[in-house]
């Protein structure tokens, strides 16, 4: 079904989405992760519909995204670790939570009341352009109602969110289909609150420092969004399943050589290219009437695969 919400990627509709963004309306927008539901961090009301269009809990604190290194120590407290990161890392998939140092009021929501505020510079032209032209960081949680699967094309926003937002730019499918990881660089070790679209080896590789995960004890900063049941999909599923264990019902994600699979998430048993379908082929395994459940096969549990088995097991997760 066609969409009257979702725009092709023309210099017009860019322009057209930025005064959206001025005016406080939000706007769907891709990035190298998944699509972001974007409105002014500056307009206290806008920032707040995103919470109501998400049906999202405000304690849960939005990323801003901005499209300039250079801007970063207005916003937030920087030294020389975060800028060389930023130098690295941006535009990519991770996240800096930082020392919030900008005094605006709308940004209390934003930050949920912390003193620490989440930013990310995305590695999408269309996003950037659309950041550039706003004239403002854009605070974006990921396009899905709350506790849904992130959207990683613009139909996937469409399905969930048509009636709530303003626009869709559609920037075609998402590169990395996970969302960023996020690293807490408020103290003196790096600590990832949220494994996602780069791993942690490579942050490794480049600070030459030992990185900590997050395991949401009371000892370690964590992300507040880190629910243990999240990215729900619609039928109950299981996960760690070898190809041997599938029963009748089940849809089953193969990964690597996993001839029976009705979808297999990698043939050759590429994290990457396993992130980039993960999403997807969970909405797709979720709308087939035939099966009542969906099983999983094993995801080995590096590089990307931190980011996938976080989500997968959040998915499968029984209350
Ligand atoms: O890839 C992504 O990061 C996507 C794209 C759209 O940029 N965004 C995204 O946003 O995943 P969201 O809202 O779905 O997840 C943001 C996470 C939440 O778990 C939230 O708790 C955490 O970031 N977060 C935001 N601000 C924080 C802060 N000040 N301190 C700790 N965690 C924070
Ligand atoms: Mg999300």
């Amino acid at each position: 079904m066609m969409n009257n919400k979702i725009y092709e990627n023309t210099p017009d509709n860019i322009e057209k989405a930025s005064e959206i963004i001025k005016n406080g309306g939000l706007v769907a927008f891709p990035t190298d992760t998944v699509y972001g539901l974007g409105a002014n961090v500056y307009n206290a009301k806008a920032v707040a519909s995103i919470f109501t269009a998400k049906q999202r809990p405000t304690f849960d604190p939005l990323i801003s995204h901005i499209a300039d290194i250079d801007f970063l120590p207005q916003y937030a407290q920087t030294d020389s670790r975060v800028m060389d990161l930023a130098k690295h890392f941006w535009p990519g998939p991770l996240t800096f939570v930082l020392k919030r140092t900008d005094n605006n009021p709308s940004l209390d929501l934003v930050c949920s009341g912390l003193p620490h505020i989440a930013v990310r510079m995305p590695n999408h032209p269309l996003a950037l352009k659309l950041i550039e032209q706003s004239g403002v960081p854009i605070a974006a949680p990921s396009a899905n109602k709350f506790k849904c699967i992130s959207p990683t094309t613009a139909q996937h926003v469409a399905d969930g969110l048509a009636n709530e937002v303003d626009m869709i730019l559609d920037g075609g499918a998402c590169k990395i289909g996970v969302e960023t990881t996020i690293i807490d660089l408020t103290g003196k070790k790096i600590v990832i609150l949220r494994a996602g679209g780069l791993s942690k080896e490579d942050i490794e590789a480049y600070t030459g420092e030992e990185v900590l995960v997050s395991s949401g004890h009371a000892n370690l900063p964590s992300a507040p969004g880190q629910l243990l049941k999240h990215y729900a999909p619609k039928l109950p599923m299981r996960i760690n399943v070898n190809e041997d264990d599938v029963s009748e019902n089940e849809f089953f994600i193969g990964f690597g050589n996993t001839p029976k699979a009705q979808l297999n998430l990698s043939p050759s048993a590429s994290l990457e290219e396993a992130a980039a379908n993960l999403f997807a082929f969970m909405r797709l395994a979720e709308a087939q009437n035939e099966y009542n459940s969906i099983a999983m096969a094993p995801i080995p549990e590096y590089g990307l695969g931190l980011a996938i088995n976080d989500r997968i097991r959040r998915a499968a997760y029984k209350e």
